[in-house]
């Protein structure tokens, strides 16, 4: 902690907050390469969550590079510095009660371990977007990865940027297996929402 500040403890705790919504505060981390269908899944989700009442907010990575990280670019540290300062946003609307649903690459293993530590172990749900790179590099979505293969893109997931896949995440989607409906109402179902679907 810098020095000469301390934390200042609120008067209302983030318990009370969520029990006005009546739903449990967590932060559904989605992990995967471009072109997993990361925003996807996270829009399908916070639709199926907002149909059922429940009070979200969607942090995607290409939206927060945007705005809050429009200084960073793709370096290691960049990254890093991307997924604290994404992982602390999370924190924040964590506290406030909501569930927040984010969509970043958050490639490496020390990265998505820091994002769990500053939201809290009990509150961080990882998802682990699984897609072969080579079928990501077939559905190139954006145009992206021709790039990085002529070398207009440096740094660029997978190509000369490491990935590192999760160890035991909470949810594993398999895309070449697991359609859209599916992987929803996995996460759904983790969150003990499959009564709703
Ligand atoms: S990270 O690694 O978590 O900090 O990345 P993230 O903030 O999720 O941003 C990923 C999106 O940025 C675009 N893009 C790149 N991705 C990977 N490597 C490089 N070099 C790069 N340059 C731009 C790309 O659109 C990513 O979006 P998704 O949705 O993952 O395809």
């Amino acid at each position: 902690m810098p020095s000469n500040i301390s934390s200042s403890p609120g008067a209302v705790d983030h318990t009370t907050r969520a029990s006005l919504k009546n739903q449990q505060p967590v932060a559904i981390w989605l992990t995967g390469l471009s072109g997993t269908g990361k925003s996807t899944i996270a829009n399908a989700l916070e639709i199926a969550l907002v149909k059922w009442k429940r009070h979200t907010y969607l942090l995607d990575g290409d939206n927060l590079r945007l705005g809050l990280c429009r200084d960073l670019g793709f370096s290691d540290s960049d990254r890093e510095e991307n997924i604290r300062r994404a992982a602390e946003v999370a924190h924040l609307f964590v506290d406030a009660g909501l569930i927040v649903i984010t969509a970043f690459i958050s490639p490496f293993r020390h990265d998505r371990a820091m994002a769990r530590k500053i939201i809290g172990t009990d509150r961080f749900i990882e998802v682990f977007v699984d897609t072969p790179l080579a079928e990501c590099e077939r559905r190139d979505p954006k145009g992206l990865y021709s790039k990085a293969r002529a070398g207009l893109i440096k740094n660029f997931t997978g190509i000369d940027s490491a990935y590192e896949p999760p160890v035991s995440p909470d949810i594993r989607i398999d895309t070449l297996v697991d359609d859209l409906p599916t992987a929803v109402g996995r996460i759904l179902a983790y969150l003990g929402e499959e009564e709703h679907q």
